[in-house]
């Protein structure tokens, strides 16, 4: 007798404890009640034959041909969407079954081109393997009149292609748009054989198609078809891998034919994504082989010489050598790295090991530095952990969803789709952010409250938040006594309580209607599981630890920490940020977040290494730059990380990249800090390498090689190679071998293994004797600090202040198409939706400064000034303006100022305050960087660098 667990879509986890037992072709089996015969018969082994039925949408019952008998019941049943009842007898076969099973396919294919040995999806084809399964021979109506034969193909997408003439109308793709994506992009227009897939009339690319991919994967025909699929063929082998994208971590499968990718098709049983996917990860990969690539090292004795293509050899021994020079003449501590976050969690393991143990010191740090710091401070001085306490998957237990200071829309877009979902089931939602972001009004989903706050002020309405929990009665008095340090508590509640932190008295300084802000701390507080989603909008200010703090503070206080459905998420923006943080890429911290200063760590990790290493914490990337401006810091090794581009103050920056005597580059591109590098070693793609990838809810997921490194070597073999030549061998023949290493001193980390990722899939750490599978939800029956600990969250307003020079505020985020600085997506066909950052600003800031739609305007900060055009929006308040930053020519960064978070140095990229105004010419930063963009294509053409 079979039992089936209730496995649709995005609901992975239902529990449904009642059963019934039927009999289906004369086998009882045993299901949740409520699952569909065909779901029954699945589990009986037993496929019956279906086109509008897909695992990945819920039921529709259009195509007719799933039908079965039920003794007993008149007619022929779809089976897709008659729920299984106890006692049925069902019978999926018979005679009259097969005759109309063939009347339905023989009307479909009466309207299909007879093209299948050309077409595309020849093999790969539901429509095929339907008509044979039921053993359609002819057909009898005929091919002329057909309806949709003629029909002309949409090839606008640069992804995709929709060749209507094939399109059975089974709606799967206007479901997947609408359940799986939630952008209900398509209809279905007419009616009967008139009827046809409709992207709101126009083409795909006009359309609100953000091409995700979700109706392509549910299409059953070529109507709907990859365009590699079509220019290559279809994949000869697979090799299932994460996304080197965002820190959803995807699963997918690369279809492969021999060493060229064909197809990245979202895997259904990856624990993040459940097959579902955006267009980074489904369709963007073509950067990995885009020409642009650097495959031979380089070298150069100046900055201003030209590149010199050299062995790995000589590339390796070179920067050895400069580095062991460096040290000599400068000190232990002249040289220092930073890890990166794009790269494998054995590959920040080994670059943190090399600097602590071949440099000699603990200057290393990561990018995360420039992002979440924050919430790694905040968390685990609250919590005890420095990461989010769930998995996505627990957003389908939440009631209340706030997010703060993120997008997960354009920027997590697959958890954002998920989170839509739980929205339309009916979760209520709080957005606190100060531009109007598409979530808080999008197909079927509003937020119950859109708190519109002024940059810069998260903390007094975090505490406003608290103020109303406090004074109102809403605090969960048992759980804070059972949980929480109450001394801790009673101070924090004594201090939130003051008239002070109260709505109406923050309003003017937060902009946010005491109101509204009143009645969604109400509803965060007593609406059921409260879960709290937040982004760079917390964490990159100067209060980003007080405010990842104060969302801890209240959401321990409402008992909203360790269980289902709420929580506390950081929605972490590179795929692999967490690892990288996780493996001890900090100056002050070894592999799980454990103090350089503490002995017994320190001892641990000398015993392992066979080398000394220091106790004291090394530099952070700023210091390590002002360090190199003061003369005192000398050599850098960079692993694809482009801190030229992606930190504050560029000005400041180039002058300490400029004054360094060996800086070397590990990268896929010569990106904008290699015009600073001596040394530069190309990189892999996470095509090239295996390896593991830590995503936004802690899961480790595997990176599999699916062709050779492109250069030769793997990132993790090259640092290999540049510690060996520094007199540190580290002597691994696989990946596999660090993470066993990693797993024995990391004691979160002490159940991993590959094989246990290769056997399960994935697992979320704390994963060790106590949680051998991993730990989805923390903090389960108690902190793991022990007991959650309050902190006073006092708001202090940034030093960042506006004048009336610089009036209005600005702040960055990001868009779907492009990631981070673009260093990818750039290389990809996605500049058809965003080829250019703009500058949004607010109708009204607009007019008073005559500015236009699409107007070239300056943006002037107190740091530097910047050129680009102008998009009247009013997403942004009066006061505000916003860009994006994903292309180096816009130099965001060259504005943003050099204030950062009081506790771990994360630059305010969120405020700054800035003047606007028309201009015609372009500013002299990026003039600059024109000139050397130019002189960089000439070096390159001139050296053969990329070809
Ligand atoms: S495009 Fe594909 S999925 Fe959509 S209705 Fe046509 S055949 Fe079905
Ligand atoms: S690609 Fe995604 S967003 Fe576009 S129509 Fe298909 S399902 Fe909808
Ligand atoms: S949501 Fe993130 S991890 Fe998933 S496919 Fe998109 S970019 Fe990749
Ligand atoms: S698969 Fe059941 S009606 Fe189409």
């Amino acid at each position: 007798m079979a039992l089936i667990q209730e496995t649709d879509y995005g609901t992975p986890f239902r529990i449904i404890d009642t059963t019934v037992t039927l009999e289906i072709d004369g086998r009882p089996v045993t299901v949740p009640a409520g699952t569909s015969i065909m779901r029954a018969a699945v589990g009986l082994g037993i496929q019956v034959p279906k086109l509008c039925a897909t695992d990945s949408v819920e039921p529709f019952g259009s195509c007719r041909l799933c039908l079965v008998e039920i003794d007993g019941r008149r007619g022929t049943p779809a089976s897709c969407t008659t729920p299984a009842e106890a006692g049925m007898k069902v019978r999926t076969s018979s005679p009259k079954l097969s005759r109309m099973r063939r009347g339905v396919m023989e009307l479909y294919i009466s309207d299909h081109p007879l093209d299948c040995l050309t077409c595309a999806a020849n093999g790969n084809c539901e429509l095929q393997d339907m008509a044979g399964v039921v053993g359609l021979r002819e057909v009898r109506y005929g091919y002329e009149g057909a309806n949709h034969l003629k029909s002309e193909k949409d090839q606008s997408n640069p992804y995709f292609t929709f060749d209507a003439s094939k399109c059975i109308v089974c709606s799967r793709c206007v479901r997947a748009c609408e359940e799986v994506q939630g952008t209900f992009a398509l209809t279905i227009q007419g009616r009967g054989f008139a009827s046809v897939v409709s992207a709101g009339g126009k083409n795909f690319l006009e359309s609100e198609c953000v091409s995700c991919g979700a109706c392509v994967q549910a299409c059953p025909t070529a109507t709907l078809m990859e365009k590699s699929v079509i220019e290559k063929g279809q994949g000869e082998h697979s090799v299932i891998t994460t996304c080197a994208y965002c820190g959803v971590g995807c699963t997918f499968k690369a279809e492969m034919q021999g060493n060229e990718v064909v197809r990245m098709l979202p895997y259904k049983d990856g624990m993040a994504n459940h097959g579902h996917s955006c267009v980074k990860g489904r369709f963007s990969w073509g950067y990995a082989t885009h020409p642009d690539r650097i495959l031979k090292p380089m070298i150069r004795a100046k900055i201003t010489d030209p590149w010199r293509e050299v062995t790995w050899e000589e590339a390796i021994g070179h920067a050895a050598s400069e580095f062991q020079r460096i040290q000599a003449e400068y000190g232990r501590d002249s040289i220092g790295g930073i890890t990166s976050s794009r790269c494998t969690d054995e590959e920040t393991y080994l670059v943190q090991k090399m600097i602590r143990a071949a440099f000699g010191n603990n200057n290393v740090d990561t990018c995360a530095r420039v992002c979440h710091s924050p919430t790694g401070y905040g968390l685990k001085t609250t919590l005890g952990t420095s990461a989010g306490t769930q998995h996505f998957d627990s957003v389908e237990q939440a009631d209340v969803i706030m997010v703060i200071g993120a997008n997960p829309t354009d920027a997590h877009p697959v958890f954002a789709s998920h989170m839509k979902r739980r929205l339309r089931e009916g979760a209520r939602l709080i957005v606190v952010d100060p531009r109007r972001t598409d979530l808080v009004r999008t197909p079927h989903v509003k937020a119950d409250y859109h708190l519109p706050l002024r940059p810069g002020t998260n903390v007094a309405v975090i505490n406003a938040m608290a103020h109303v929990v406090v004074t109102e009665g809403l605090v969960d008095e048992p759980y804070v006594k059972e949980r929480c340090d109450m001394a801790a508590f009673d101070g924090w509640r004594k201090f939130v309580a003051e008239e002070r932190n109260s709505p109406e008295a923050v309003e003017e300084i937060t902009g946010v209607p005491a109101g509204d802000l009143r009645a969604a701390a109400r509803l965060y507080a007593t609406g059921g599981n409260a879960a709290i989603y937040y982004g760079l909008g917390v964490t990159e200010h100067s209060q980003g630890s007080t405010m990842v703090m104060g969302m801890a503070n209240l959401a321990m206080a409402t008992g909203n920490i360790g269980k289902l459905g709420a929580g506390i998420s950081p929605l972490r923006g590179q795929n692999n940020v967490q690892g990288s943080c996780d493996m001890g890429s900090f100056p002050h911290e070894f592999s799980g977040y454990r103090h350089v200063s503490d002995d017994a760590t320190r001892h641990l990790f000398e015993a392992a290494w066979q080398v000394p290493l220091q106790g004291d914490p090394g530099l952070r990337i700023s210091n390590m730059i002002d360090a190199a401006i003061d003369g005192t810091f000398k050599g850098m090794y960079i692993q694809g990380e482009d801190i030229v581009q992606s930190d504050p103050n560029t000005k400041h920056l180039t002058k300490g990249m400029a004054a360094m005597e060996c800086v070397v580059v590990q990268d896929l591109f010569l990106n904008e800090t290699a015009s600073y590098a001596h040394v530069f070693l190309p990189g892999s793609s996470f095509l090239e390498k295996d390896g593991t990838f830590i995503n936004a809810e802690r899961r480790i997921g595997r990176v599999r090689k699916a062709i050779p490194p492109k250069a030769g070597l793997a990132d993790w073999e090259i640092t290999m190679k540049l510690s060996e030549a520094l007199g540190y061998p580290m002597p691994y023949k696989h990946p596999s071998e660090i993470m066993d290493e990693i797993a024995r001193l990391t004691p979160t980390f002490a159940g991993v293994s590959y094989e246990l990722l290769d056997r399960v899939g994935s697992v979320q750490w704390p994963c060790n004797e106590k949680a051998p599978l991993g730990t989805p939800v923390m903090h389960i029956g108690g902190f793991v600090r022990g007991k959650g600990r309050f902190m006073i969250t006092e708001f202090i307003p940034t030093d960042e202040r506006t004048t009336d020079r610089f009036p209005l505020v600005l702040t960055t985020g990001r868009i779907l198409s492009q990631y981070n600085v673009g260093a990818q997506t750039r290389r990809t066909e996605n500049n058809v939706w965003h080829h250019e950052d703009v500058l949004e600003i607010h109708p009204f800031d607009a007019e008073n400064r005559g500015i236009n739609e699409n107007d070239l305007v300056a943006l002037t900060s107190r740091e530097g000034e910047i050129t680009l055009h102008a998009r009247i929006s009013e997403r942004m308040q009066p006061g505000v303006v916003y860009t994006t930053f994903h292309h180096a020519i816009t130099g965001a960064n060259v504005v943003t100022t050099e204030f950062s978070d009081w506790a771990t140095g994360c630059p305010e990229y969120k405020v700054t305050a800035v003047q606007v105004r028309p201009t015609k010419k372009l500013s002299e930063w990026q003039q600059h960087y024109r000139e050397t963009r130019r002189r960089t294509t000439q070096i390159m053409s001139e050296t053969g660098a990329g070809d």
